[in-house]
């Protein structure tokens, strides 16, 4: 192991060095001089969640907090239960006590401006955790999926489902016509209209050459969105399509969901329209959630994708202590997420498609469930 004495030596020289590379950033540029000369158990990290109504929020929480306790710093750890003001609240005071570094899953990307510029002033280095915060500079790294690709996944495994294309991304047997409806995440996070755009990307094609066919006619964000993510939401959306579209004996074959608690609230809807479970139709979503990779297993829904949060939980760590150690983290991608301020550089990791044939190879086998969880659905 790198003794504190080198890493202090090392960080030091990089501090200058970065300084000078970015001259001019001023306060916020993410180098805390003093926080280098600390030993980590002296530094406080603030890690501010948005909810922990979704599981993946909550082992996110757990696994940033432990990596970081295992690199000896102190943690305040705060879930915000979706609520804007309530995160806004946590991120004020966790600056006004002084945390030497944030960590921030934003609940609107646009709507953290105020604690941002209270960081920057403080020069306290903020990490963007997996979702960007928009319209401030004082960004100064962002760790996250690579989001465009997490959509084109979730629209490949759509047209797996519906036979029209391989696993192994060759053409399928399958010719439609199929009908399709498409649910996007919240307006309010960055992230939603990656995944989506990534989406209709790959299913554009199919749409134009009407092989797949929105009967609800319904296929722009806007009119697709699921404000918050809410489960509720989407079941009450399936539910009007079901009824408006759906009701002179037309079934729905594949529904694009980005989240696999969408993907819950639309199963809802279909089953209370009659929907035997085995009648489903093709359904994605996103997370790899315990409850919806037994739906996969039981064949109820047909893929999610999974984001390792093990591994992002690392990459936030290693930012933080990066920071506090007086260096600047190293980056993978400087060009794909601009805030509307300056391009953040990022750095991005990658997902996997689960179907019901890969849940022991990429869940069980990596550690992150057990089979007995898969099974229990818990
Ligand atoms: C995350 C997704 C998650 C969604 C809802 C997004 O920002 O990237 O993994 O499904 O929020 O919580």
């Amino acid at each position: 192991m790198i003794s504190r004495k080198f890493t202090a030596i090392a960080a030091g020289l990089t501090l200058t060095l970065g300084l000078a590379a970015c001259g001019g950033e001023g306060a916020g540029s993410g180098t805390n001089n003093d926080t280098a000369d600390k030993d980590p158990s002296e530094l406080v990290v603030g890690v501010a969640m948005p909810t922990q109504t979704s599981e993946r929020w909550i082992a996110d929480g757990d696994a940033v907090k432990s990596g970081l306790e295992n690199a000896g710093y102190q943690v305040d750890l705060q879930f915000a239960d979706d609520d804007i003001p309530t995160q806004q609240e946590q991120i004020d005071q966790m600056v006004t006590k002084g945390v030497d570094a944030l960590i921030i899953a934003s609940i609107d990307g646009t709507a953290l401006s105020t604690q941002l510029d209270a960081a920057g002033a403080a020069n306290i280095p903020v990490i963007a955790y997996d979702r960007l915060i928009n319209g401030n500079e004082n960004v100064d790294f962002y760790v996250t999926f690579d989001n465009e690709n997490v959509g084109v996944q979730q629209a490949t495994s759509l047209l797996v489902g519906l036979g029209l294309m391989n696993e192994d991304g060759s053409e399928g047997d399958a010719e439609g016509p199929f009908n399709v409806e498409l649910f996007a995440g919240s307006p309010d996070d960055n992230n939603a209209t990656f995944f989506f755009n990534g989406a209709m990307k790959t299913l554009q094609p199919y749409i134009d050459d009407e092989t797949l066919v929105v009967q609800s006619g319904q296929s722009e964000f806007g009119a697709v969105a699921t404000q918050r993510w809410s489960q509720d939401e989407a079941q009450k959306r399936m539910e009007n399509l079901l009824t408006s579209t759906y009701n002179s004996g037309d079934k729905v074959d594949g529904v694009l969901s980005p989240f696999d608690g969408i993907s819950r609230g639309i199963i809802s809807a279909l089953e209370g329209a009659g929907y035997a479970t085995d009648e489903m139709p093709v359904i994605t979503g996103q997370d790899a959630e315990i409850a919806s990779v037994k739906l996969i297993n039981d064949g109820v829904q047909f893929a999610t994708i999974f984001k390792d949060t093990r591994k992002l939980a690392d990459q936030a760590v290693d930012a933080a202590s990066t920071f506090l150690e007086g260096s600047i983290p190293e980056p993978n991608d400087t060009t794909s997420y601009n805030n509307g301020v300056k391009d953040v550089p990022s750095f991005l990791l990658e997902s996997d498609i689960v179907y019901k044939d890969n849940i022991a190879a990429l869940l069980v086998d990596s550690g992150y469930y057990t089979q007995a969880q898969v099974d229990a659905g818990q």
